[in-house]
């Protein structure tokens, strides 16, 4: 088995003055979801999500030699403006890998990072943004280190991501990706994302992914904090549990392209997040009236027209209606007669399942 002390580089051989990189990395919607976690961003329970491919952080990375102080030394831009409030993740970020790069404090970085989607839309961009400055990372490290292999680079990109934010490690390769250990699925690690390794039928292929931003508001309990009270929670243990189980149900599922079921499992665990949240202490609500309309609309869309559509969530109230690519027209007419409405502006973005983070 893989340890994280396996992760620890001795020595390098090369030096490098200075250079730049640029990654993008998509965001993902996770089908099994992660919702608790023990020290060290390890997950209380596996999940599994399909990549996006649309909704992505551009990241570029400069770096430059500096005498070691002690201290990280990075500008922050977004936009290409400085934003002195993402600073500080980024800072605990760093200080959270340093035993993994020891060479971040031998230099200066500048850190320019932009989203493809609206800045305030609700989206969560931890995802993507820690997986691309994690890609840019690694590729600083390949240059101190060219023999590394790709298999490496990969999954430290990944334990790096995770590091930063845990869902970030599900987006760095693979259109489906397992983060953390199940016992039938070969190869998964609580340490990093892999690719789902097994079958996977025709009817996911370019799934795609709407996402209806219902409110596009800040978020009253933050992911972190909710994490947190998975501890002492009632029903952790039993929801951990379920998370086992629902991996496994998609198994054949996956294989067979049985969208019938595959909704069962999906619709289920994205209630089962929000539940988790509803029966917590203190208890809270994310989703929005308009969440619940979109939901009872897309369960009689689906139970009139036998279409395979459904829904999943997020830690917050927009809705991400997921379909397979042969019946995009159908769903996109259905959203936009009767899902737009519930729209903070009519707002929605269309993506489909993609492949993982790319060197521009
Ligand atoms: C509900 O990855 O944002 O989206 O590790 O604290 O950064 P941190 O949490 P984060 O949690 C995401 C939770 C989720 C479910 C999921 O993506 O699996």
């Amino acid at each position: 088995m893989i340890a994280a002390t396996d992760f620890i580089p001795s020595k390098y051989s090369q030096t490098i003055e200075s250079g730049n990189f640029q990654w993008s990395a998509p965001s993902n919607i996770a089908l099994v979801k992660y919702w608790g976690k023990k020290d060290n961003q390890i997950p209380a329970n596996p999940s599994v999500s399909f990549t996006l491919n649309t909704c992505k952080t551009i990241t570029k990375l400069a770096f430059a030699k500096k005498i070691n102080t002690g201290n990280f030394s990075f500008d922050l831009l977004f936009e290409g403006k400085p934003k002195e409030e993402f600073k500080p993740k980024i800072q605990k970020f760093l200080e959270r890998i340093e035993i993994y790069m020891p060479f971040l404090k031998d230099y200066h970085f500048t850190i320019d990072t932009e989203n493809t989607f609206p800045h305030s839309s609700g989206i969560a961009s931890s995802a993507s943004g820690m997986a691309a400055l994690a890609m840019n990372l690694m590729s600083v490290e390949k240059a101190l280190n060219p023999a590394m292999t790709d298999d490496y680079f990969y999954q430290k990109a990944s334990l790096l991501a995770r590091l930063g934010s845990g869902s970030a490690c599900r987006s760095v390769k693979g259109s489906v990706v397992v983060w953390g250990n199940q016992a039938n699925i070969e190869g998964s690690s609580d340490l990093f994302g892999v690719e789902y390794p097994y079958a996977i039928h025709d009817n996911f292929k370019q799934f795609q992914d709407t996402i209806l931003l219902v409110d596009k508001g800040e978020k009253q309990v933050s992911s972190t904090v909710g994490h947190d009270l998975m501890h002492n929670h009632p029903f952790a243990e039993r929801r951990f549990a379920q998370a086992h189980e629902n991996l496994d149900t998609l198994i054949p599922i996956f294989e067979s392209g049985n969208l019938e079921e595959f909704i069962k499992v999906v619709e289920s665990e994205a209630l089962t997040l929000h539940a988790m949240m509803m029966t917590s202490m203190p208890y809270f609500i994310l989703m929005k009236p308009n969440t619940l309309q979109i939901i009872n609309a897309i369960w009689k869309f689906r139970n009139e027209t036998k279409t395979p559509v459904c829904f999943t969530l997020d830690a917050g109230a927009n809705v991400h209606v997921l379909y397979p690519k042969s019946s995009q027209e159908k769903v996109l007419q259905f959203i936009k007669d009767e899902l737009v409405g519930y729209c903070q502006n009519g707002q929605y973005i269309c993506d489909e399942i993609g492949i993982g983070a790319i060197r521009n």
